[in-house]
């Protein structure tokens, strides 16, 4: 287990590369081994949870060149199992992702329950029941979800909740099936369209109409297709939100507006500074920060993965904010070691704000007040997932004196060597292995 070691405060400056998106990579790669031919992605990012997908996709037949940095062609002349191996399932959410290339080409598909960020409960009974109503016969095992089709068919998937994984799930299952599928109340993520793009290049027939609804008519074969990964809006928005909240001047190179509308604009309302430029933005402090009431939410609005780093930042606005997180039920683990750090924040299990949302009445804690600005001091701190470890990075990074991190595992999973990335911003952060 590596360890960093932070010592704050430091303004952050200077430029970053924004890569590929982790979120967009993974569903790409399990829609190319919906066909036999060879699939070209560039702008890969490099980081833990990519291998652990690339490892998935190996274990089930897909053989891999790549010729040069960031830059991945995969083959999967056919698939050799039709089981996830349940140690890599483990590791991230990638193996639901395999159903409609297994069960289109091999019939079969043997599915552990999948891995990744403790931030709820995280069931996959949206992407069972979706399978169920297109033809295939499941079976629920204590350690695995056994389908079986010989063939899709196309059918009305209404979603209880516009599901990311569900809506990328059912578009590569329909994309195949036979007849056309209906997805309505899907989510419309940036991500989730660049899934479509992609079924779309390989040969699918997709329609996005307006009121959240995707239309796939089944096509009898797809083939191999090259992509270019979209830039990761998730690592954009916590390094933007970093600059800030350390009163620093950074520009992300290929961020993109268009991705971050909401972001952007919450950004203005508390009285950040930003600056969009042909090639990327610009985050820079100009002055004393506002505080917001507001809340988490589906595509177009203001989305989950921000909202942690976004906390952080509410501790230096002027007065109280209120956050509800309306997405994932358990998303404020993070905030007891802020606490510590000295940040002035109280978690509720009412949605406070103004609108009800599914975790109301529930007894989860899934609104936040925070009251600011604070000074926030070094402490020693334990990351319990992937987005809350980079917001703890951020705290340290912004708080006076020495912090040290541990459980930085998670933080690799999705960001590229982040502590090169923030010395090159002036940071002093130390990386001790296998602590
Ligand atoms: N849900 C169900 N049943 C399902 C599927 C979803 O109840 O079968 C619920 C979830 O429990 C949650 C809500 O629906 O309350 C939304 O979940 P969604 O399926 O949209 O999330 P996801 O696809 O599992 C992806 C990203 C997350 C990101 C969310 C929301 C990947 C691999 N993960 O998760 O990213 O927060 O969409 O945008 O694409 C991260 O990158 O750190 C991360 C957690």
């Amino acid at each position: 287990m590596d360890q960093l070691v932070v010592r704050g405060p430091t303004r952050l400056t200077g430029e970053v590369v924004i890569p590929g998106a982790k979120n967009s990579v993974s569903k790409l790669l399990a829609a190319s081994m919906l066909t036999s031919g060879t699939s070209e992605f560039s702008n890969v990012p490099r980081i833990e949870d990519t291998a652990v997908t690339l490892d998935i996709c190996k274990s089930l037949g897909t053989v891999l060149e790549t010729p040069r940095a960031r830059f991945l062609q995969v083959t999967t002349e056919s698939l050799g199992s039709s089981e996830v191996p349940h140690k890599l399932a483990r590791k991230n959410r990638l193996s639901v992702m395999m159903l409609a290339a297994l069960l289109h080409r091999t019939g079969e598909a043997v599915i552990p329950g999948a891995g990744g960020d403790r931030i709820g409960v995280r069931p996959v009974d949206f992407h069972i029941a979706a399978y169920r109503k297109m033809g295939a016969d499941v079976e629920i095992r204590d350690d695995a979800y056994v389908l079986r089709s010989d063939g899709l068919c196309g059918t009305e998937i209404i979603l209880p909740y516009p599901s990311v994984s569900a809506t990328e799930n059912i578009l590569m299952a329909g994309a195949l099936a036979k007849g056309r599928t209906y997805i309505r109340n899907a989510a419309i993520e940036p991500e989730v369209i660049e899934v479509a793009l992609f079924l779309q290049k390989m040969g699918a027939i997709i329609e996005h109409k307006l009121d959240r609804t995707f239309v796939v008519e089944g096509v009898g074969q797809l083939t191999g297709a090259a992509h270019e990964i979209m830039p990761d809006r998730l690592v954009a928005a916590t390094i933007g939100t970093a600059a800030l909240v350390t009163e620093g001047d950074v520009f992300l190179k290929h961020a993109r507006q268009r991705d971050m509308l909401s972001f952007l604009n919450t950004i203005r309302k508390i009285g950040g500074s930003f600056q969009v430029q042909s090639d990327g933005i610009r985050f820079f402090h100009r002055g004393k920060l506002r505080p917001i009431a507001m809340e988490t939410s589906v595509h177009p609005g203001f989305m989950t993965d921000w909202q942690p780093p976004f906390v952080v930042l509410l501790t230096q606005a002027a007065g109280m904010s209120v956050i509800h997180e309306t997405v994932f039920e358990d998303r404020f683990g993070y905030v007891e070691e802020l606490k510590r750090m000295g940040a002035d924040i109280e978690i509720y299990d009412s949605c406070l704000g103004g609108t009800q949302c599914r975790f109301t009445e529930k007894g989860y804690r899934h609104s936040a007040v925070i009251r600011g600005p604070t000074r926030l001091k070094g402490a020693d701190l334990e990351i319990p997932d992937l987005r809350a470890g980079f917001t703890q990075l951020i705290a340290a990074v912004a708080a006076d004196g020495e912090s040290r991190l541990s459980g930085v595992e998670h933080i690799d999973r999705g960001y590229e060597q982040i502590d090169e990335t923030l010395r090159s911003l002036g940071a002093s952060i130390e990386r001790k292995n296998g602590v």
